[in-house]
């Protein structure tokens, strides 16, 4: 309601000042505004449109107009516009696609001695490589077990460090910028490092930060169970504001700077006490991440994460 009012609102002025008001009806108008001021959510538009569809005189709307503005917008004259301005879309998906709030697509699996070092969550075998408290539980799209009723407990669909792991990566398929990390947390919340891995192809699982950024560093985390960590990564660090050129590709990055920032996957080192048991964990549920992906091989992937529709297809 309040977002179509102000939406209505540069309309109704343009209305005013088009067809020009009567005295008699701004001041009606005014009156309703004025009747309305302290709840701008419950202003009758019922009653302004009738006001305004009757309105026909150019005489003195300015005050009409402001108290308009007063009263829709609470400010005159109004911002130029609420949201801060976006980026545009890039024209071509095969140079980079941004997302948000994705997941990773790889993590360890479980089966086979040695366990694969990087299982994809599209890989055939993916669900039963995928087991309760393993990795895999980072990247599983969807997952088996949902954690919704168990934000401050142990959960199957969490990875859970122990002794043996205090660290968990995550990789990416294509190489990524990345400009926000969520962390989301359960039982025992404790995240003390995270590391981009830098990225390499062909992908097959390396946990070699190779010089990868730190973009978290803490000796306490004071992330409430069931709650969010949420690392901002500027973009000094993340080179999301360089540009790919054309003739770039996942295994040749250009500029050379843009592939400085590319991220293959992520290591979390989490706090786990001394002394702790078996179940303290602590227990990670997902892992999130808004940035680009560049050069991407497979447009697809990104279908439900996409900051933008894709401009290309069609
Ligand atoms: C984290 O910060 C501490 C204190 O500044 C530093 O000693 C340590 O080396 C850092 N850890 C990493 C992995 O960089
Ligand atoms: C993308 O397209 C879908 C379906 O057409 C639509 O629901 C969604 O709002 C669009 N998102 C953006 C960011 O334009």
């Amino acid at each position: 309601m309040a977002r179509s009012l102000s939406r209505a609102g540069p309309l109704a002025i343009l209305l005013v000042l088009f067809f020009s008001a009567e005295l008699a009806k701004a001041a009606r108008l005014t009156t309703i505004l004025d009747d309305h001021s302290e709840s701008t959510n419950d202003l009758p538009t019922d009653s302004i449109d009738t006001v305004l569809e009757t309105v026909s005189d150019t005489a003195e709307v300015n005050d009409v107009v402001r108290r308009f503005l007063d009263t829709a917008v609470g400010a005159y004259p109004p911002p130029p516009s609420p949201e801060p301005p976006q980026p545009p879309a890039p024209l071509d998906d095969s140079l980079y696609i941004d997302f948000i709030d994705m997941p990773a697509q790889g993590a360890k699996g479980t089966e086979g001695r040695p366990a694969k070092d990087l299982v994809w969550f599209d890989d055939e075998d993916f669900y039963d490589q995928l087991k309760g408290y393993k990795p895999l539980q980072l990247v599983a799209r969807p997952k088996r077990a949902d954690c919704s009723n168990r934000q401050c407990q142990r959960c199957l669909g969490a990875w859970k460090a122990s002794e043996k792991q205090d660290t968990v990566y995550v990789f990416f398929r294509d190489p990524v910028q990345i400009s926000k990390i969520y962390i989301k947390q359960l039982l025992n919340p404790g995240v003390a490092i995270v590391q981009f891995l830098r990225w390499k192809a062909p992908q097959k699982g390396s946990t070699k930060p190779r010089g990868g950024a730190i973009v978290l560093n803490q000796t306490t985390d004071s992330t409430k169970c069931g709650e969010v960590l949420t690392v901002d990564v500027p973009p000094e660090v993340s080179g999301i504001d360089l540009t790919p050129l054309k003739r770039g590709s996942a295994n040749r990055i250009r500029p050379i700077a843009l592939g400085a920032t590319a991220v293959g996957g992520v290591r979390v080192t989490i706090i786990r006490p001394p002394g702790v048991g078996p179940d303290y964990g602590p227990w990670i549920e997902d892992i999130h991440f808004d940035g680009r992906a560049l050069y991407p091989e497979d447009a697809s992937i990104y279908d439900n994460y996409r900051l933008y529709n894709s401009t290309t297809s069609n």
